[in-house]
């Protein structure tokens, strides 16, 4: 017979021995399933006939949560932020994660991309797919102001988000439209320093990752001309509208969270942002900017959290040797920070 309930016994998730009950829970599923006031993710929606029932201690009249065939988590009714099971959810929570860009994501940013085309520093939407199953449900906003060549919209599209983002550099902005043409009205060719200005609507959530100050201008001479000899971009533009050239530290801090504080206004109450930053080195000294943008941030968002991407895939370089200490900085901080 086919089973409706669950329970956890043993630490694994068993089917309730009792007839009577299974019934019930079947009469159960169906009226759920018909409450148009329920919201259930369409990957349970479109599996209705592998749906069941879970109660960890196997009381059916508290049973809240659906259980799909095959999957070893139990989706929660009361859940509020996203379409994940309770396993999912709780794996994402980890305070770190490892991640090196794949191929399957540099082959599809390359069919996009003219020989001479090419952004210096690009995150995949693989990774970003992560982040927005975790702070959003299906159908949601999601908002990038530093938008890059799109990855964020292709990692909005990818999980069926409506994607919008601001790029000033009309390049890029071009290449970001020709990814993700559904949202071509939802990218906007500008700063965001001028967001006020912009006829957004509310966001659900925003990621983006922002220029980490003006490293870019100060990257190494091998870096700068291995990429000028392909005919690539070794900065983000010559603009001084452009983040990535305010050279002084104080400055650059100010305009980027001032960036922030106007995004806080077209997000939704209780929504999440995340912004990912390195703390960068200049002429030696280690200059904490996620620190310093999670610190004054914090001001106005509940910064919740910090979560540590690292890269363990790049080559270690001798910096520094055989006289000082000079690390090879490999790890990222994604602040999460939410909207009171
Ligand atoms: C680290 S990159 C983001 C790349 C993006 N995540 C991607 O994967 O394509 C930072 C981007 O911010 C853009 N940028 C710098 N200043 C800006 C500003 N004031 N308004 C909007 N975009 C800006 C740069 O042109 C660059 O594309």
């Amino acid at each position: 017979m086919r089973k409706y309930f669950y329970m956890k016994a043993n630490r694994e998730i068993t089917p309730v021995e009792n007839d009577e009950m299974q019934m019930k829970a079947k009469l159960r599923i169906s009226e759920i399933l018909s409450d148009e006031r329920v919201y259930i993710p369409r990957r349970f929606r479109e599996s209705i006939d592998k749906l069941s029932l879970y109660n960890p201690k196997g009381v059916l009249e508290k049973a809240n949560a659906l259980l799909l065939e095959g999957d070893d988590g139990a989706y929660d009714l009361g859940n509020r932020l996203n379409d994940l099971n309770g396993k999912e959810w709780t794996k994402f929570t980890c305070s770190w994660f490892v991640f090196n860009a794949l191929h399957s994501d540099l082959k599809e940013e390359r069919e996009f991309l003219s020989s001479t085309e090419d952004h210096p520093a690009t995150f995949s939407p693989t990774m970003i797919e992560g982040f927005i199953n975790f702070f959003t449900k299906e159908g949601m906003n999601v908002f990038d102001p530093f938008a890059g060549i799109g990855s964020t919209l292709v990692a909005a599209a990818r999980t069926k988000r409506n994607g919008f983002g601001v790029e000033l550099n009309p390049k890029y902005f071009g290449i970001a439209k020709s990814r993700v043409p559904d949202f071509e009205d939802h990218i906007i060719n500008g700063s965001c320093e001028d967001i006020g200005e912009f006829d957004l609507p509310l966001q659900d959530f925003c990621i983006s990752s922002p220029p980490y100050w003006d490293v870019l201008n100060r990257s190494t001479k091998d870096f700068e001309s291995s990429r000028k000899s392909k005919g690539l971009d070794s900065t983000y533009s010559t603009e001084d509208d452009d983040l990535g050239n305010i050279a002084d530290y104080d400055e650059f801090v100010e305009r980027l969270c001032k960036v922030y504080e106007s995004i806080y206004k077209i997000m939704k109450p209780g929504s999440y942002t995340v912004i990912i930053l390195k703390n960068v080195k200049k002429e030696g000294t280690l200059y904490p900017l996620a620190w310093d943008v999670a610190r004054k941030l914090s001001k106005l968002y509940v910064l919740k959290d910090e979560k540590i991407w690292i890269q363990d895939k790049i080559g270690l370089a001798p910096y520094g040797y055989p006289y000082s200490w000079v690390s090879n900085i490999l790890h990222h901080y994604c602040l999460i920070l939410q909207k009171k």
